[in-house]
């Protein structure tokens, strides 16, 4: 059923000349529908020089959140979403909002019978919740892919209470082998007839710092900070390149037999050893809403 969903978005994506935003965002959907928990099966086994993974340091961003009411925008199988409710604790509420369906449904599971947990349906550009009423809101690999972005920036400084704080962590390509990998892609798909340039998700607001500064700056923000940390991730060349294959939304795109090429690429350029270490970096997003 989900694959069928997925080709017949594809046959769609393919039928489309210039897919707007829109388009992109239903086909990124239904992707996590047919794969939920894509995400935390690459980025869960990331680990930083002290041994933390990206959603660890998210948390730690944030600050204290002992009892606090935080968000979890675009929460998707709630790997986030369980150390929140762990650091809030009981007198604290997780609300973890998410477009897809699948992601959600494993996100339930894995944090039933929790009761400070509340999941949501919904878009990060329409979010339920009245003006004020969370202290913190955090997103994890998700802001760089909300297009366009202005809707979901106004959606956060309504929902966060002043003072109230908004932390992210976003990919970074410009640097490392992950973005030489990546370029890799693009060719591939180039291969197989699509055009890349037209398929690029988010914001390109999202994807250059000194734009991110501009979207979280005075008078509805008063403080931005953001940095660029890396994390590692190990195993076989081609452990890796199979993980990497599967987490590139746009692989899926991909013929079998230009996935296969691909992935054959992807091993050579990870190397021989038979642990390879994968530097990754990420950046982290922290803005504090002013005090009105
Ligand atoms: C890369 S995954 C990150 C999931 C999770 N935060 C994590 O790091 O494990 C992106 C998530 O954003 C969700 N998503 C994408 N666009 C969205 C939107 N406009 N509103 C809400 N969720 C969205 C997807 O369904 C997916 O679960």
């Amino acid at each position: 059923m989900t694959n069928k969903l997925t080709e017949s978005s594809i046959e769609r994506l393919r039928s489309l000349k210039r897919p707007t935003p829109k388009d992109l965002e239903s086909f990124l959907v239904e992707f996590h529908n047919s794969k939920p928990g894509i995400t935390e099966n690459t980025f869960g086994a990331c680990r930083t020089g002290e041994g933390l993974s990206s959603y660890q340091v998210l948390v730690d961003l944030a600050g204290n959140l002992v009892g606090a009411t935080v968000v979890d925008l675009a929460c998707g199988n709630g790997a986030l979403t369980h150390l929140l409710a762990d650091q809030v604790g009981t007198g604290g509420k997780v609300i973890a909002i998410d477009m897809s369906k699948s992601e959600l449904s494993l996100a339930r599971e894995r944090l039933a019978g929790r009761a400070n947990v509340q999941f949501i349906e919904a878009a990060a550009a329409d979010i339920p919740l009245s003006p004020r009423s969370a202290q913190a809101i955090l997103c994890h690999l998700a802001l760089m892919l909300f297009n366009p972005i202005a809707p979901v920036v106004a959606e956060i400084t309504r929902v966060l209470q002043p003072n109230g704080v908004f932390a992210a962590i976003v990919t970074e390509f410009s640097t490392s082998t992950f973005g030489e990998l990546r370029s890799l892609l693009l060719d591939s798909l180039k291969i197989d007839g699509w055009e890349p340039q037209y398929l690029a998700l988010g914001d390109p607001q999202t994807k250059d710092p000194a734009r991110l500064r501009a979207l979280f700056a005075p008078p509805n923000f008063d403080s931005f900070d953001s940095n660029l940390f890396q994390v590692v991730l190990r195993g076989s060349a081609s452990e890796l390149s199979d993980l990497l294959i599967e987490f590139f939304y746009h692989t899926i795109l991909l013929t079998e037999q230009t996935r296969e090429k691909l992935r054959r690429k992807c091993e050579s350029i990870l190397g021989i050893e038979s642990t390879v270490e994968l530097p990754i970096f990420l950046r982290t997003i922290i803005a504090r809403r002013s005090d009105e």
